[in-house]
């Protein structure tokens, strides 16, 4: 994935600007509140998916502005594409001259991956988040995945509404038995899915991490089932699951909710066999995330032969100066935008292109 090509037009605070970027390394620099992540965001729109920082694409148009577009030209395994959206309540995407039905459209078209302060959460908050990371992860290379996952979260709501309401109509619960077989092996494909997923993704990302820390640390990634099985096969996932509905099925109608399977699960991130959640610093936590990030890269590589852009916005505040210089300089065969704000950053760059940004407009400046 090559962009050659970004020319914005009044989206947020950038009226106007025209970027031909360095086919790898390409920094953003300028002052806070100039437009730096701004630019990030323009880009990952072409990923089809909706803003990192805001699901309201009305908030993309510049105030002063009746609507904005952006267009991206990039070159995927394919063919050479000229792209464009034009932002008004809503997005409508276009590619080579052609109106899609919907910017969703260009999933499988422009790979990207982003990472933002918002994605340290990744390592640092709840479970949810972990969920919703492996979960996109998984969905943009196996299409199959979202329809199972959407087909397992129905079951569950399902089974919840007669758990809340057995109370009332003892009949239900003769009903449950079916509706855990059902759950048993939906869930035991969702769950299969994520543990291949992990096991991909963690050998990747010990790697990556390797490199960001210096060699000094080491982490690890496992996945933690709420479902003890022996048998990592979608069966034998099942048949402990149904096993494990049965067992927990008193206190579920306690508690009116399904306490176990996929929708419970976590990821565990250790840096030297410690919780990077509960004990890593700030710089740790950051490195983690962004570790996570760049191996999902490296995974859509492999199964989809296309190399993703990488968007990296601030990841440089509380990184070391070996870890800014790996994200400066180690980053090979790939193409990378950067937000900074410090000029001491810029300096330390080998190669690619250094573009300043102020009060919205974008000026190359090496
Ligand atoms: N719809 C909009 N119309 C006009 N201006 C907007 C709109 N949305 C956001 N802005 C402005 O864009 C400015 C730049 O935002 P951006 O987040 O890109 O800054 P930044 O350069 O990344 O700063 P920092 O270094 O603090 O992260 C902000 O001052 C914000 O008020
Ligand atoms: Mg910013």
């Amino acid at each position: 994935m090559l962009v050659s090509n970004i020319k914005i037009k009044n989206f947020r605070n950038i009226e106007s600007a025209e970027i031909f970027p360095d086919r790898e390394i390409n920094v953003i620099y300028g002052d806070n509140g100039q437009g730096k992540t701004n630019i990030i965001e323009a880009v990952w729109l072409f990923t089809g998916c909706k803003s990192f920082r805001t699901s309201k694409d009305s908030e993309l148009v510049n105030f002063s502005a009746e609507n904005a577009e952006i267009r991206l030209d990039f070159e995927n395994s394919v063919r050479e594409n000229s792209a464009a959206l034009f932002i008004d309540k809503k997005r409508l995407a276009a590619l080579n001259g052609v109106n899609l039905d919907s910017p969703r459209e260009l999933i499988g078209k422009f790979y990207s991956v982003v990472f933002s302060p918002v994605h340290i959460s990744l390592v640092k908050e709840g479970p949810l988040n972990r969920r919703k990371f492996i979960d996109t992860a998984i969905s943009q290379i196996d299409s199959l995945y979202a329809k199972k996952l959407t087909y397992y979260n129905h079951l569950i709501h399902q089974k919840n509404a007669l758990l809340k309401n057995a109370a009332e109509n003892a009949s239900l619960i003769g009903t449950f038995d079916i509706w855990d077989e059902k759950i048993a092996v939906s869930g035991a494909e969702i769950t299969a899915a994520r543990l291949g997923y992990i096991k991909k993704l963690s050998e990747k990302v010990c790697e990556i991490y390797a490199g960001i820390s210096g060699k000094k640390e080491m982490i690890d990634i496992k996945y933690l089932s709420s479902v003890r099985f022996s048998e990592e096969t979608v069966n034998g996932i099942a048949s402990a699951y149904f096993e494990e509905l049965k067992r927990t099925r008193p206190g579920d109608m306690y508690l009116k909710n399904t306490s176990t399977g996929p929708h419970r699960d976590d990821i565990e991130i250790l840096i030297n066999g410690i919780s990077a959640r509960k004990f890593g610093s700030q710089g740790q936590q950051r490195s983690a995330s962004l570790a996570l990030k760049l191996g999902e890269a490296e995974i859509i590589k492999d199964e989809k032969k296309e190399q993703p852009v990488i968007l990296l916005d601030d990841v440089m505040s509380e990184l070391d100066i070996t870890r800014q210089n790996y994200i400066l300089n180690k980053m090979k065969d790939k193409q990378v935008f950067i937000t900074c704000c410090e000029e001491e950053t810029v300096s330390r760059l080998n190669a690619g292109k250094v573009i300043r940004v102020e009060n919205g407009k974008a000026v190359e400046i090496k």
